[in-house]
């Protein structure tokens, strides 16, 4: 089986969500303690075997590019202060893998936004990790779905069972156990944002997919769907009729970093986490809890 060597990172969408900061800060740039959220992402996608990822990218975006490009201003001010050290690790960081960037010029919805992979992606399987959606996991989970695309050769889904009141923000799975396996299914067919009645499943998408380049084919006949967007969803459902893929209960914890909760959640728990300063941010937090 083709091993998958290829991410893409959809970065282009407004963050309406977000407002009033998206306007002026990508919230795929967003501070998750020292480091912004894409950049996880990035290392995600290399710490899973993939070497090159395509970052898309929209107008006013270009604080992402910027991250991935050396500073010589700063550079000269460590190595003057004796923090050469810092410097390399931060050229080591933002040097993993090849970083390739396009713009979708208008922001037609998510699925656009993959249309606009197509001639990076050729021939390839790839992998595609929601600029807004991290995950702290064991096993980095473009990890785990290259793994199970490489035991069934179709398609992955990223999957989590969510409460019925989330199912009606994500997209519900018709999918059944694949026999043998604790977490992986069949997938048949998929519904966004489902109204109450429609849903197959408390199986939902969650941030990562894998998948190969009959989606563009798709893509190009999907219409506008829900929120008049082309939706990445209704593509895959219909792979999915056509042709099933593979549902992936992932291993790894989640946080949607466009939604404010969301953001402040994914803080808490890389600061906990972080090498400096998770220690005494624990201590931190644990006292100002008491005071709540
Ligand atoms: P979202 O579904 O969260 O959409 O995108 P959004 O438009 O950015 O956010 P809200 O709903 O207005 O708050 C999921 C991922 O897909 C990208 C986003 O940047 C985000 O990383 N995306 C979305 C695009 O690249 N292009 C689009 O047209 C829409």
């Amino acid at each position: 089986m083709q091993k998958v060597k290829k991410a893409v990172i959809p970065a282009a969408g407004l963050g309406t969500r977000m407002l009033p900061i998206s306007r002026c800060v990508p919230k795929e740039m967003f501070p998750i303690v020292d480091r912004p959220a894409i950049s996880y992402m990035v290392n995600e996608a290399i710490d899973s075997g993939m070497t090159e990822v395509l970052i898309i990218t929209g107008r006013d975006k270009d604080a992402i590019e910027d991250y991935f490009d050396y500073s010589p201003e700063y550079d000269a001010v460590l190595t003057a202060k004796g923090r050469g050290d810092e410097v390399e690790l931060i050229h080591g960081e933002i040097s993993r893998g090849n970083i390739f960037f396009t713009r979708q010029k208008e922001k037609k919805g998510l699925g656009h936004a993959i249309s606009c992979a197509r001639s990076f992606v050729g021939n390839d399987p790839f992998a595609i990790l929601y600029g807004d959606d991290m995950i702290f996991s064991e096993i980095p989970v473009c990890r785990q779905l290259a793994d199970s695309f490489e035991k069934y050769g179709r398609p992955v889904v990223g999957l989590k069972t969510v409460t019925k009141e989330q199912l009606r923000k994500f997209c519900s799975m018709k999918a059944e156990p694949i026999p043998g396996s604790t977490n992986e299914y069949y997938v048949t067919d998929m519904i966004e944002k489902p109204q109450p009645g429609e849903e197959f499943t408390d199986l939902a998408i969650l941030g990562r997919v894998l998948l190969t380049p009959e989606i563009f084919d798709i893509l190009d006949n999907t219409h506008p769907g829900a929120g008049g967007e082309i939706q990445l969803t209704d593509a895959m459902a219909e792979y999915a009729r056509r042709y099933g893929m593979t549902g992936l209960e992932f291993e790894g914890r989640r946080f949607d970093l466009g939604s404010k909760l969301g953001f402040l959640e994914a803080n808490l728990y890389a600061g906990t986490k972080h090498s400096e300063v998770g220690p005494a941010f624990t201590e931190m937090l644990k006292e100002f809890v008491k005071g709540l």
